[in-house]
């Protein structure tokens, strides 16, 4: 492990004929705050990948509770005499229902058990409300008995339930656990003679984030907003585009009452052969407007990314397999809908179905993304489209175009051009890169054309040979991150993706956060970016060595900012090094009035490089706080061998 990054860092690092036991001059000049820091810079990236939404952060815990899959009773295990049916459910897009009858002798039973999402997790002493839409068979009522069932088949919570019309209603029950049990499963049977009909099976805690029924999962909520985002990019990804156009996320289809919500295919079901995943569909329970209101309650802008006409261009080719050009204005459409849902008043079409969701007010949308990872001439000819109509109506709007799936080649060449020439506003760029790469990219930016649209990195993270979130991907982040920092003139938004995976069921590593059916972890990358996001700054400064910019010279990265608002000079050292560096940070260009105040908060991250944070062992790599002196205008301080550091300068003016 003491060989640390060398072996795989060496190359990148410029060679220089300093001796290791040198100190490092470096000096921040805050005579005037450069460029601001958008508040969008540092967000978030959600798309419904590695059981992100179904299974995460949606807190449903009944899988296929529609009997909507295509094999009607996946995730569900019948006994006795159980029919699928289709004639007559309560909910015109979910057709199917389940009939449980008479099991035709008193000792047998008729009913279901789900297995949940990799098993249904319960708390101890936690509440779970159970609903149901039913209708009995016979005008004296049926009777079903739910209960919620170990690993063991022992049942440790039942309640009985009357279904006493005739008529399709909701019942709901309340469910409370005894026992914390990672791995329950859900057992519902008749109890009287039958027959009962049953529809839109349901179970989630009643302890949601904000107690929202139809809500998200708290622990995973609170570990997004510890971050702090100033934007969340939504519903993902490759799920916009779908595998082909009828699989594409439909934003239409994601509103209105939850169970009149058609289900949809999730293409990272089968995209990695190696990884199939066959029970892995989208229910849109957390649609738009769910999403809408996370982005709210985080605080965060929110950016919505609607497909441009073209189904993935990785597995489609050739223009048979996209939207003609001439033939766009449905999809134009539903951009221009979907921007009256999240901002029309309530007199319009959409703004009035949100009204209807809970929500009158706008959510004051600025930001959409037309198109994903999209590629080749093909992309500007209807992304043009887009932006007229766009324009058109909405000029307030910003349009986000992209480059490409690619960071640097033949289409990203391409494409950057004529996102220039359709003046979009801002460009996605992707990059799942190697270490090596973050390190060499941190100077990325320093050389971006100003005169174009601002740059969104809409999905990044550093992929190590092994593919995990260790402490080395952490690390080059927060060096690469200098850079994005530095050139915030240009770069107004950033997003590591992708955001949520499930222990048991993810499809792509790595991943900002983990979590298992009870649990999420957080890890070394999700400090860096909560590192980032919560010592943002309000402008850059410039920080030098030597009269250049930091950007890998002996293994060292920097960048600084000012908060004018809190008063502080922030400073952040990434060390990928195999050394300890003495470092003097020196402050120039002070006014008159500022005075800086002799100690200053010093945060490190710091780990060996392939360690993790796992969901037994959450806390191995973690922020530490300590202080350092400052001496009149000068910081002295060691930054350790591969180390992230932020320090925070407070001034008084
Ligand atoms: O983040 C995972 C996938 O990576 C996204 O869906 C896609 O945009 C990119 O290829």
């Amino acid at each position: 492990m003491k060989k640390y990054f060398l072996i795989i860092l060496l190359s990148c690092i410029y060679i220089s004929s300093i001796s290791a036991q040198q100190t490092y001059e470096l000096v921040v000049n805050a005579r005037k705050p450069g460029a601001e820091i958008q508040p969008t810079m540092y967000g978030l990236f959600f798309e419904d990948i590695n059981f992100g939404a179904d299974g995460g952060l949606y807190a449903e815990l009944v899988k296929n509770r529609s009997f909507e899959f295509p094999q009607s009773l996946m995730g569900w295990n019948s006994f006795g005499k159980v029919e699928v049916r289709n004639d007559g459910a309560p909910f015109e897009r979910n057709p199917h229902y389940v009939r449980l009858n008479n099991a035709g002798h008193g000792h047998k039973h008729t009913g279901l058990e789900n297995e949940g999402f990799r098993g249904i997790g319960v708390k101890k002493d936690a509440t779970y409300r159970f609903s149901v839409w039913a209708r009995s068979g016979s005008a004296a009522g049926q009777k079903i008995r739910i209960e919620l069932i170990d690993a063991n088949n022992d049942p440790f919570e039942r309640k009985e339930l009357a279904i006493d019309s005739k008529e399709w209603k909701k019942y709901e029950i309340v469910l409370i656990s005894p026992k914390e049990e990672p791995k329950a499963s859900l057992r519902i049977f008749l109890t009287s003679e039958g027959p009962v009909d049953l529809e839109h099976i349901s179970l989630f805690p009643t302890d949601t984030w904000k107690g929202r029924e139809n809500g998200l999962r708290k622990d995973l909520v609170e570990a997004l907003n510890e971050l702090n985002p100033g934007l969340f990019r939504f519903p993902g990804g490759c799920i916009v585009e779908g595998t082909d156009l009828e699989t594409r996320y439909d934003w239409k289809k994601s509103v209105g009452p939850v169970e009149n919500r058609p289900l949809n295919e999730n293409r990272w079901h089968y995209t990695f052969a190696h990884r199939l995943f066959p029970d892995y569909f989208q229910t849109y329970g957390m649609g738009f407007y769910e999403l809408f209101l996370l982005s709210e309650d985080m605080g965060a802008e929110p950016l919505p990314v609607v497909n441009v006409g073209l189904s993935c261009q990785y597995q489609n080719e050739g223009e048979h397999c996209h939207v003609p050009v001439g033939e766009l204005q449905d999809y134009i459409q539903d951009a221009l809908d979907l921007i009256e849902f999240a901002n029309g008043s309530t007199s319009t079409t959409w703004g009035k179905v949100r009204a209807e969701m809970g929500h009158p007010e706008p959510f004051n949308l600025k930001f959409i993304g037309i198109g994903n990872e999209q590629w080749g001439p093909e992309y500007p000819a209807r992304l043009e489209k887009f932006i007229e109509a766009i324009r058109a109506q909405y000029p307030e709007i910003k349009i986000i175009g992209s480059s490409g799936p690619q960071a640097e080649g033949e289409d990203f060449d391409y494409l950057w051009p004529e996102m220039k020439r359709l003046k979009v506003d801002l460009v996605d760029e992707h990059y799942y890169r190697s270490p090596e790469w973050f390190l060499k990219q941190a100077a990325r930016y320093d050389s971006y054309d100003r005169k174009g649209p601002k740059v969104f990195a809409g999905e990044y993270a550093c992929h190590p040979q092994n593919r995990k979130n260790n402490f080395e991907s952490a690390l080059c982040e927060s060096a690469f991150m200098t850079g994005l920092e530095r050139n915030a003139d240009i770069v107004h938004m950033a997003t590591y993706a992708p955001l949520l995976a499930h222990v048991d069921a993810w499809q792509w590593r790595p991943d900002l956060i983990w979590f298992d059916n009870l649990r999420c972890v957080r890890t070394p990358n999700y400090y860096v970016q909560k590192l980032y996001a919560h010592h943002a700054g309000t402008n850059v400064l410039p920080l030098t060595w030597n009269k250049k910019a930091l950007t890998g010279q002996d293994g060292l990265y920097a960048s600084a900012v000012i908060d004018t608002n809190k008063k502080e000079i922030i400073v952040k050292l990434s060390n990928v090094s195999e050394e300890n560096k003495e470092i003097r940070i020196s402050l120039e260009g002070l006014s008159r009035k500022m005075k800086i105040q002799p100690e200053a908060q010093a945060i490190l991250l710091k780990g060996e490089a392939d360690k993790e944070n796992t969901l037994d062992n959450p806390d191995a790599i973690v922020p530490v706080d300590s202080s350092v002196s400052v001496n009149g205008t000068v910081l002295q301080t060691t930054a350790e061998a591969g180390s992230f550091n932020v320090y925070r300068i407070a001034y008084t003016d």
